[in-house]
């Protein structure tokens, strides 16, 4: 597996604890900045991540900035990126499980740096489960084919 890996100034320090993690664990990686402590705007650094995995050119990506909302927010924009915001191992877990999520998101000021690597380390191993799960990603592909199409999607119901 190949991932890439951004964040802004306030997920730099996280990122490099993560980097040296990665490396140590011989998970293939590339790092899009930032590269130091220098303020920086989190969205110029989101899309370098969203849009490799956007276009099917890298398998996953992991985003940092100080809360993981802004990296979040730019993520989820891009067509076929589910971006998950993960604040403990549980949350990654189900995240991966569930929802599939391609990109990582993680909030460096609330999490301590044993946390974060653990929360990389389950969302990493985690697979899909398919199954109903599948059906409600479906749908999401569904949102993004209809707003693309700027038609209006009829309300929809499984009961
Ligand atoms: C930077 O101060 C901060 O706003 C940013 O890292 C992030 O938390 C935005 O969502």
């Amino acid at each position: 597996m190949k991932i890439s890996i951004a964040s802004d100034h306030a997920g730099f320090e996280c990122k490099s604890r993560i980097l040296q993690y990665l490396s140590e664990n011989q998970v293939e990686t590339i790092d899009l900045g930032t590269d130091g402590a220098l303020s920086v705007d989190y969205p110029d650094y989101a899309v370098k991540v969203a849009n490799l995995v956007s276009e099917g050119l890298i398998d996953r990506g992991i985003l940092i900035c100080g809360t993981g909302i802004g990296m979040s927010i730019v993520a989820n924009k891009f067509p076929g990126v589910r971006a998950a915001l993960c604040h403990n191992t549980e949350t990654a877990k189900v995240g991966r499980g569930h929802n599939d999520a391609n990109i990582l998101v993680l909030g460096a000021r609330g999490l301590a740096p044993d946390l974060a690597l653990s929360i990389v380390a389950v969302w990493l191993k985690t697979p899909f489960d398919g199954g109903r799960h599948q059906r409600r990603l479906d749908k999401l592909q569904e949102i993004e084919q209809s707003l693309k199409n700027g038609t209006i999607l009829a309300a929809k119901s499984n009961e």
